[in-house]
Order: C-alpha cells, then structure tokens, then sequence
C-alpha cells in the first residue's frame, strides 16, 4: 500500500522533473546527500539508452545499447583537491565514445573500451578547489563528466551501473556506494528536494523503513562521500601548490623553459627508474588537445615530418606569413623518436645533453648517463591559447619501443617547477616555468605475446625442455600446418643450436629413439627474436652451477643486452659469473641476478646464415655462461626439484615465457664431496669447449 502511493508520487514526480520547465541554472547538479558529505562526493547518475542495431533476439548478452550517464566530483571539503583521479567500475563491456572534461588516466585514447572499468582525470581543469576559496562556486568545486557509451547485454527496465565508484588518488579512502534512484530521470536540485521531502512525508505516514522501497525505486544513481585517511593526512601536505613527484618504473617531465604568446619551449626528459626496465628505438606519442603543433626540436625528431593538416587546417589560416615548409609536424598526435648517435654534436639537431642514442634507455644501474633521453621541443600554440602564461601540456601519453616492456602512461600532472642547468653556462640553475610529470609503469597486458621464451635442460636429462609452443605468438591462422596447442616436442642438446624450422628431423629422430609419442600436425614453433637456454650443469653438497646460454634468432644485433634471472630460494647463494657481468639486484628485486655483457662483449650478434646455406642451417648470435652458487646461504634449497630453475626470466627487460615442466631423472648424481676448484676446473674446461 505504501509502496504504490511512494510510487505514483514518484511518477508524479518524474513527469514534473522531466518537463521542459528550467528552474534555477544548475551548472553541476549537488544532490542533496553531498550535504552531508564533508569530503569527496562523487555520484554516477544513468540517465538513459537506447536498443542499438543489431538486433541479437538469441544473445540478449550480446546485444548493444548506448548509455548516457553523469558522473560529479564535487569537493566539499577544506582542502583543495589536486589533479582529481576517480574510479569508475564498468561491468557491461561498455564502449565510451566520449567524455566531456576528461581524458582516461591510462593514457587510452576516447573511444574505447573501459570495459573493466577505468580511472578518470580531470581535463583540461584538473583541481577542484574548495567552497572557501571560491565562495561556493559550484563550477569551480565540481566537475561533471557527461558520458556518452556502448553497453552489452542490459536493457530497460535494468540499469547499467558500474560495480563501484571510487576516488582513486592517494590519501582518500572511500566507502562502498551506495544506490539511489528514479529510473533514469535526471536529478536536479528541486527535483530532489522534492524526493526528499515526499521520502520525509512518507517515513513519517509509514512504519516501514523506506529503504526497504528503495528497491524498487530504481538503481540509476550511485553515489559515495570520500575522507581523507587520516593515517596519511599528516604526510600530505597541503599547503604546497603543487603535487609532489611521483614514483614510477619510467618518469618523463614536461618541462616549460622559455614561453611566448604564441609558442613555448619545452625540454622533454624520459628517465628510467626500473633496474629492469629497458627502451630501445622509443617512440613516444601524445594527443595535442589545443591544436598545437611542433615547429622544431632538438634531440629528437617527429617519426613523420607532415604538415598538411595545418595546411589544411586552422592553424594555416591563423599563421598565414608562416613558412610551413620549414614546420615539421602538425599531426594531432605525432610519434617522437630519438635521434641517431651520429647527430650527437649537431647543432642544428643535437646538442642537448642526454639526447641521440637511437631511442636506447638503460637501466640505470647499468649505466646512469644512458637512462635517461632528453629533446627540446618548440610548441606553436593556436587562439585562444595566445598568451605565455596559457600552457597546457598534451595528454594521452604512450611510450614503446622494440624488444620492451609495455608501460602504461599516466595523465600529465603538474608539479614544482624543475631547476635545470643553465644553458648559458651559468653556475647557478634555472627554473622551469611549469612543470608537468607523467608516470608510466610497466604492465602486463593480458594477451600480449612476451618476445623471449626459455628452454630447460640439466645434467641429468640428455632431453632439453624447448620453450612453449607458440610462446611469442602463432603463425597467422591461414599458414598454419603445425598445431598451436601441443606440447613442444623434447630435443636433444644440439637441435637448440639450429632454427626451428630446421629441427623436425632431428625432434623426429629424438622422439623415436627415445620412444616419445609425436603429434600429428607437429607443434608449432615458439616464433622468438630471443630465446635463452638455462641448463643445470652441477650440484654438489656444498654448491652448484647452472649455464645460460642466450640465442639471438633475429636480424638485428643488440647492443648493451641484459638478462635476468629471478631464482625465489637460490639467489641468496650467488657466488658468481663467469664470463658476464653478473651482479645480484638489491632491494624488492634482491632475488634477482642481472648479467650484461662484459666491456667489449656487449653485443650480442644478429643471427647470420650458414657457411653454405644450401646445407648449413643459419646460426644465431649467441653469449654464454656458468653461474656458481653456494649452498651455505641456503641449507635445505633442493637444486633438482626445482630451486634451481628460474621463476622468472628477462631479456632487455622483457619477461620471457617459461616451459611449464621441467627437466625430470631417475638418477639424480647426488652430492659427492668434490672440491669447489676441482669444480671450477670443469667449469672453465668446459667453457673451453662451447657446446
Ligand atoms: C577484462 O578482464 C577480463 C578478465 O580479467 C579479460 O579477459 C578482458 O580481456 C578484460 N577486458 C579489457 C577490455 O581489458
Ligand atoms: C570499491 O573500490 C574500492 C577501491 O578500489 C574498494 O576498496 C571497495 O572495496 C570497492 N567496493 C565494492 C563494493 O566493490
Ligand atoms: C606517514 O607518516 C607516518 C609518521 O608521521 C609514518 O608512520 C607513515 O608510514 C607515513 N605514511 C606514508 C604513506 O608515508
Ligand atoms: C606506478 O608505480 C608506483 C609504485 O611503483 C606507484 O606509486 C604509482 O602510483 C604507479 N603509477 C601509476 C600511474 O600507476
Ligand atoms: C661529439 O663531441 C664530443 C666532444 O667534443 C666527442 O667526444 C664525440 O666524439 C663527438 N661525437 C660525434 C659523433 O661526433
Ligand atoms: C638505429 O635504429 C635503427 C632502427 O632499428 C637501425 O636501423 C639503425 O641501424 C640504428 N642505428 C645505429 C647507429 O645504431
Ligand atoms: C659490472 O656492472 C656493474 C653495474 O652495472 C658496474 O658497476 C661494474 O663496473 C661492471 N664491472 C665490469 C667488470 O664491467
Ligand atoms: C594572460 O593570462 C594571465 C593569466 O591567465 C592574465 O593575467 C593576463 O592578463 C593575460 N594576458 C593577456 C595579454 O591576455
Ligand atoms: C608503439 O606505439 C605506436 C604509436 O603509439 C603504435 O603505433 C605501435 O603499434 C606501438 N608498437 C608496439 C610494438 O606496441
Ligand atoms: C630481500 O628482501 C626482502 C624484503 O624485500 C627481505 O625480507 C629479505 O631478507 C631480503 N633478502 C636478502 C637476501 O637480502
Ligand atoms: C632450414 O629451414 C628453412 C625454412 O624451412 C629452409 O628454407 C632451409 O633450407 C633449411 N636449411 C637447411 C640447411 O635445411
Ligand atoms: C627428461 O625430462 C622430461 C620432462 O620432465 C621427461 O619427460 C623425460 O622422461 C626425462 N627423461 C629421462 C631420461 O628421465
């Protein structure tokens, strides 16, 4: 009884609130609730959708619908909210096709698919200030962010609401949301007050908890009040105007150091931070969002030198007594790479410290003065942008590189300005005249092939374990005569020496002398630039060694490689290697043993045909080594069962894929009492020998 009255009042309700009468201008809509949050509010309001083409009558999941939904920050708080950052769990596959005053903190481009949900950052106007600063301008408190999407699967009367909003910057803890509603009728002020007061007269006429109702109110709105974390409010200090710097595998700062009406001077600083992290022929690209385009740089160079959408654009229009034959890009979103060595000194194109290494960024622990990459980039702006202090750094950050980690780019946020040396040779440093950092982090994107695959072998198995089939990455479906999902056929040791595509006679040998069953089609190959062998050669009662052998299967050489092994219980062990730099990592990653190559030895060649390619398979480039542990830092580790395998493995950076079994044998040589010499003898005689 009480429900059909709530309901019909609530009907009467929507038909007023969805008349075309305006009330008062509302730029923001603050629900009510907001009153009462001294924080963060933020809530997520649907407000409608249509059925798309095609119609899917037998995939009701499948079938698509568009969603417009409302999501507000508003600050009510007394602190100033920097760089706002908000969480938006979508669940239904939704595809966003835009967003106003926002861009995704991923770095993703609009449209796209979010549909894991995705995290929100302000755009262009990044900071919420307080009702005090700005005596209680809503349109400075609050953002709102129109989204326009795709969802799969949820038509009317449900409502597709993300699992959780979520304010996602540091310091803030938020509690579960909580849900609201009136089928898809879009709250404002009066509207809800109204709610609030029928709710009010209706608790008051009924025994019943109205939440109770709610259910049946609809689900269209969520909504949160965000605190502070009072465990880290202290370290956050909020007088400071700026955002501190942040942490991250590689930081890239944005670094304005000369600015006129019309254009500005940014220096351009990637920094690696991972001792694992690794870029070669970077590319870097970004969205301009002001229609700006790149009038010159140095120390780097737009991958496209393209001028015909400011030909044919506004920018020709506005710049009419401009050369634009002497303009290098005018891409909405250019691809930036790094400059050949040779350009080093160039005046005209080089002569910035730390630039021109043909996009190589090392590790710094390998080697600081090639960790970072820096170029100078000469921004012309468009109106109304036309004043030096109107900056705006691009957005949708994207960094990548050849045989690399895949980093994910934050937003650009802005932080205390930089102090850099003086170009003029001052002693004392300049400052930037804005900053903006951008932090990218290394990621693991699902269905993203590793580049690099591993093989297992020891001493007790003449059968080496191949790496996976398909490891990185199948023949194209059309080509394939080989099966992309049986195991790798066991090889004996000589068969890793040649290319895949050379070893189905000596796998079919193997497998019939040793009574092993073959598939039919035979597996695929692993399809690896690089593949490395690791190869338990020792264990001894006080030590044991293991051999890693590393084969570059491609074109090119390396230069500056690096490997590395993750090995859980037996790192604390590590004694040595032989014929690499070895060294153990510190830190999170102290069960980690990094080898590069020694001075002179850094390269690893390219794979190179045979002497008569008629007969002779090609050879891979290819660097090896003994490592020897100790066993006195690990009592109990057992070499055999597996301590002695590697968890992880890592060529320049790239986490290789790694063979699901390992090596078995009846006969494990167990621990004689052997002397460490009599063991290094065999290692350096074996050594002598190569495979
Ligand atoms: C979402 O997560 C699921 C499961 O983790 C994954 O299969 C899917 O590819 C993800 N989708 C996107 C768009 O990231
Ligand atoms: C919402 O997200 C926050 C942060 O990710 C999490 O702590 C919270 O448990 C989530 N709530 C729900 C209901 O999923
Ligand atoms: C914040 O400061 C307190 C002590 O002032 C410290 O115990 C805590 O670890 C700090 N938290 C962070 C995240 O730095
Ligand atoms: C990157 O990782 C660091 C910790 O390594 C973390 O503090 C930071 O929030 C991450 N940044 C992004 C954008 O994920
Ligand atoms: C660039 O100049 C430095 C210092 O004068 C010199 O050592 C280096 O060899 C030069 N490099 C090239 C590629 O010319
Ligand atoms: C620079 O990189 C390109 C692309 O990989 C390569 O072709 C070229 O040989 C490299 N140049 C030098 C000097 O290393
Ligand atoms: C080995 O590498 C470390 C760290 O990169 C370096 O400090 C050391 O000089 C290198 N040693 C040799 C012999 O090259
Ligand atoms: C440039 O912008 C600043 C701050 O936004 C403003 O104070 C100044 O008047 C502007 N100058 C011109 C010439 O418009
Ligand atoms: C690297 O980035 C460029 C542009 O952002 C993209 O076109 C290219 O596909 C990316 N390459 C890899 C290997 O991810
Ligand atoms: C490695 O680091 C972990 C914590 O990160 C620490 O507990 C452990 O003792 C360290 N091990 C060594 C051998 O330093
Ligand atoms: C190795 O395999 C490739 C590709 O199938 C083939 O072209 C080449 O002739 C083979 N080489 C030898 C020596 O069998
Ligand atoms: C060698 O190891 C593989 C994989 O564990 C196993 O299938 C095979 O039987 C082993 N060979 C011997 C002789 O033990």
């Amino acid at each position: 009884m009480t429900r059909r009255l709530l309901f019909l009042l609530l009907s009467l309700l929507s038909t007023t609130a969805a008349a075309p009468t305006t009330f008062t201008a509302a730029p923001a809509p603050a629900p009510p609730a907001s009153d009462s949050c001294n924080g963060i509010f933020l809530s997520y309001i649907y407000i409608g959708g249509v059925q798309l083409p095609p119609t899917l009558k037998s995939k009701p999941t499948q079938q698509p619908y568009s969603f417009k939904s409302t999501l507000t920050i508003l600050n009510n708080g007394l602190d100033p909210l920097k760089s706002w950052r908000v969480f938006v769990g979508f669940q239904h596959g939704e595809y966003l096709v835009s967003a106003s005053n926002a861009v995704l903190a991923d770095g993703n481009s609009i449209p796209g698919f979010v549909a894991n949900g995705t995290v929100f950052a302000g755009y262009p106007s990044t900071d919420l200030m307080t009702a005090i600063q700005t005596a209680g301008d809503i349109t400075q408190m609050s953002a709102q962010i129109d989204l326009v999407g795709t969802q799969f699967g949820v038509g009317s009367p449900d409502v597709p609401m993300p699992t959780n909003i979520t304010l996602a910057n540091d310091g803030w803890l938020c509690p579960a949301p909580t849900m609201q509603g009136c089928d898809g009728v879009e709250l404002d002020i009066r509207f809800q007050t109204s709610f609030i007061l029928v709710i009010n007269v209706l608790r008051t006429h009924s025994s019943r908890s109205w939440f109770d109702s709610t259910h049946h109110l609809g689900t269209s709105q969520m909504q949160v009040c965000c605190t502070e974390d009072s465990a880290l409010k202290n370290n956050i200090t909020t007088a400071d105007e700026f955002l501190p710097r942040q942490n991250g595998d590689l930081t890239i700062m944005y670094d304005v150091i000369s600015t006129y009406d019309s254009s500005y001077l940014a220096k351009v600083t990637i920094s690696n931070n991972n001792p694992l992290g690794r870029l070669d022929n970077w590319k870097l690209s970004w969205d301009w969002m002001r229609e700006e385009f790149i009038y010159a740089m140095k120390g780097a160079y737009p991958e496209v030198l393209d001028t015909t959408e400011c030909l044919n654009g506004k920018q020709g229009v506005y710049y009419k007594n401009l050369d634009f034959s002497t303009v290098l890009n005018c891409q909405a979103r250019p691809t930036i790479v790094d400059l050949p060595p040779n350009l080093v000194n160039n005046t005209n194109l080089g002569s910035i410290p730390f630039c021109c290494r043909n996009g190589t960024i090392l590790p710094p622990s390998m080697d600081p003065s090639k960790s970072t990459s820096v170029f100078q980039i000469n921004v012309y702006k468009m109106p109304p942008d036309l004043n030096r202090s109107e900056l705006a750094p691009p957005q949708n950050w994207q960094i990548n590189g050849t045989l690399n980690p895949n980093y994910q780019c934050g937003p650009p946020l802005q932080v205390s300005p930089s102090l850099y040396p003086d170009p003029n040779g001052s002693p004392s440093d300049k400052t930037a005249f804005a900053s903006w950092q951008v932090v990218c982090n290394i990621t693991e994107p699902k269905g993203v092939k590793p580049k690099c695959c591993v093989s297992f072998s020891a001493y007790y198995n003449e059968s080496i374990i191949p790496c996976n089939t398909c490891a990185c990455g199948c023949p194209s479906p059309s080509s394939t005569t080989c099966s992309t999902t049986a195991p790798a056929l066991l090889l004996p040791a000589q068969a890793i020496l040649v290319p895949f595509d050379n070893r189905t006679a000596l796998a079919n040998a193997w497998a019939e002398l040793n009574h092993f069953a073959t598939p039919n089609p035979l597996p695929c190959g692993d399809n690896c630039g690089v593949s490395i062998n690791w190869h338990l050669y020792t264990d001894y009662t006080k030590g044991w060694t293991a051999r890693i052998t590393i084969f570059n299967w491609d074109g090119e050489p390396f230069v500056d490689w690096f490997t590395a092994v993750e090995l859980d219980k037996a790192a604390p062990g590590f004694e040595k290697v032989y014929s690499f730099n070895g060294t153990k990592l510190s830190g999170v990653d102290n069960n980690t043993i990094f080898m590069q190559g020694l001075p002179g030895l850094n390269y690893l060649v390219a794979e190179t045909p045979g002497a008569d390619p008629q007969k002779d398979p090609s050879v891979p480039g290819k660097q090896q080594s003994v490592i020897s542990f100790t066993k006195k830092q690990t009592p109990g580790i057992n070499v055999v069962g597996g301590d002695g395998f590697p968890s992880k493995v890592y060529f320049n950076g790239e986490e290789c894929s790694l063979p699901t079994v390992l090596p078995s044998g009846s006969a494990y040589r167990k621990g004689s009492n052997i002397s460490i010499s009599v063991l290094l003898a065999a290692v350096v005689a074996f050594l002598l020998m190569q495979w």
